[in-house]
């Protein structure tokens, strides 16, 4: 068997979740350049309620929400994890800059383009806010920025985007943050709540075929950048919604018997006709779950925002 030097991360992961039984894609993976327009055609469409809820929170609570963040007689440092193209987190950053509060905002994302776009767009509306953006994945910026702001910490991770994670990966993540924090310090974060299971299949089975196209950019991005010869024509999009568990699951399957060649890792995998890739998971909660993650972590909970219909809840923690 000829051995191939596995040379970038996506490769290694590539890898290893298509060599799994059963198969997976990480959903990190999702948002490259093309992925994150596509994610911006997702926050458009009136089915993804989750975008609409959460601006409509930071609107209606922008001003007890940054009275938690210091008050303007300290500084602080607002760090954002998977900042995006940044159109919900200007809310806040317009009403702390007219407040006259002094603080750094320091976005971290993924998605390079992303990144400079918002930056731009800052600079243009807002050109007061001093911005540092971080290009990678999170969790490993997070580690290079310990140390860096030293002054009382503001993080947040809105969106809804901590129910991509596993239970594993919530607990591991939150335990970086109670390193990373002082008590005092603040963490606002996006949870998307247990709802009508018909609402949320809507939002993610939509009519308009942005999801789809969204999660089929994984293979396409595996044929642009690991030299993969994947046809996105013999796979198709499945999601479903378990409401005992709040998870909305993912996949992609195989419509054929067939076999899919990766220039990259040298090798070629099978496809089983109806066969599964596990992509991504979207996990719902309700305030209990939400409260006990907070105290198992090293937090307490500060205050509850929710939207008009109880949908979603930005949920403010303070490091105990
Ligand atoms: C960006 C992770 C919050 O899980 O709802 C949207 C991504 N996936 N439609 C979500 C997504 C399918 C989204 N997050």
């Amino acid at each position: 068997m000829s051995q191939q030097v596995v040379t970038s991360v996506l490769a290694a992961d590539t890898l290893k979740g298509l060599s799994s039984v059963p198969k997976f894609l990480l959903s990190k993976y999702f948002y490259d350049d093309a992925g994150s327009i596509l994610f911006q055609e997702i926050m458009k469409m009136p089915e993804y309620y989750l975008t609409r809820c959460e601006e409509q929170i930071l609107l209606q609570h922008k001003e007890a929400l940054t009275r938690w963040f210091g008050n303007g007689e300290k500084s602080f440092s607002l760090v954002e994890l998977g900042s995006g193209d940044g159109q919900k987190t200007k809310i806040l950053l317009k009403y702390l800059a007219a407040q006259g509060a002094r603080f750094q905002y320091i976005p971290i994302d993924i998605s390079q383009k992303a990144n400079d776009d918002m930056k731009a767009m800052l600079n243009r509306e807002i050109p007061q806010v001093e911005v540092y953006p971080r290009t990678g994945d999170y969790f490993k910026k997070l580690q290079e920025l310990n140390g860096f702001a030293s002054d009382q910490k503001v993080i947040l991770f809105l969106g809804s985007n901590i129910g991509n994670f596993s239970d594993a990966e919530t607990d591991r993540f939150l335990e970086q943050l109670a390193g990373f924090t002082r008590t005092g310090d603040k963490l606002l974060i996006g949870f998307d709540l247990k709802k009508s299971p018909q609402v949320i299949m809507n939002a993610y089975n939509d009519p308009h075929g942005h999801t789809r196209r969204f999660n089929l950019n994984l293979l396409e991005r595996l044929n642009r950048e690991l030299d993969a010869e994947f046809d996105t024509a013999y796979f198709e999009q499945h999601t479903e919604y378990n409401p005992e568990t709040g998870e909305v699951k993912s996949f992609l399957l195989s419509k054929a018997d067939q076999h899919v060649h990766i220039g990259m890792l040298g090798q070629t995998f099978h496809f089983e006709k109806w066969e599964a890739i596990f992509v991504e998971r979207s996990r719902k909660y309700d305030l209990e779950s939400i409260g006990k993650l907070a105290r198992n972590s090293g937090f307490r909970v500060a205050s509850n925002f929710t939207d008009n219909q109880h949908y979603f809840v930005d949920s403010l923690w303070e490091r105990v």
